[in-house]
């Protein structure tokens, strides 16, 4: 059996925010066709539940975040850090665009909000395995 040291707990956080944010978001947009179904108000509710888990986890994925920089800095040079700062941008783009797609009134703002939290999240998740890797 292999050891579990502080990185195995720090990219198992980081990991698991990373899948609640990127996947949840995933999940309840696949979910709206059926919630709509069960309801005009049911999206909105569940949308607000989400939001009530994805923006605590928001808050892990930078503090861990934080804590994986520290960690990795000796490598913080050249295409490394290129594609980290790259990251931080995408990652700022995902929480600024979540928050105006919860603001959100209309349906194109709606729309296209929701298509640029999705995009994002999958970007910063992507860069985050790169980085990893
Ligand atoms: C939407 C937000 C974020 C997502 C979805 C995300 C996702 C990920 C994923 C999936 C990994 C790969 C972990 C592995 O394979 O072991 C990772 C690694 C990493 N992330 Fe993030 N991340 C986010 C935010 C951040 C932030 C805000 C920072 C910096 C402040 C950051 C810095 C890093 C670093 C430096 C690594 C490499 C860690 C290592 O190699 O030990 N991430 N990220």
């Amino acid at each position: 059996m292999l050891g579990v040291s502080w990185d195995t707990v720090r990219l198992f956080l980081h990991v698991l925010a990373a899948t609640v944010w990127v996947g949840g978001q995933l999940t309840v947009a696949a979910l709206v066709p059926v919630l709509r179904r069960a309801g005009a108000g049911i999206p909105k509710l569940a949308a607000r539940r989400f939001a009530q888990v994805a923006w605590p986890t928001f808050g892990v994925l930078i503090a861990t975040g934080i804590w994986n920089v520290i960690a990795v800095r000796a490598k913080v040079t050249g295409s490394y850090e290129t594609t980290l700062v790259v990251k931080l941008v995408v990652v700022f783009v995902s929480g600024l665009a979540a928050a105006l797609h919860q603001w959100a009134r209309t349906p194109t703002g709606l729309a296209v909000f929701g298509a640029l939290t999705g995009i994002s999240a999958l970007a910063a998740l992507f860069l985050g395995v790169l980085l990893a890797g």
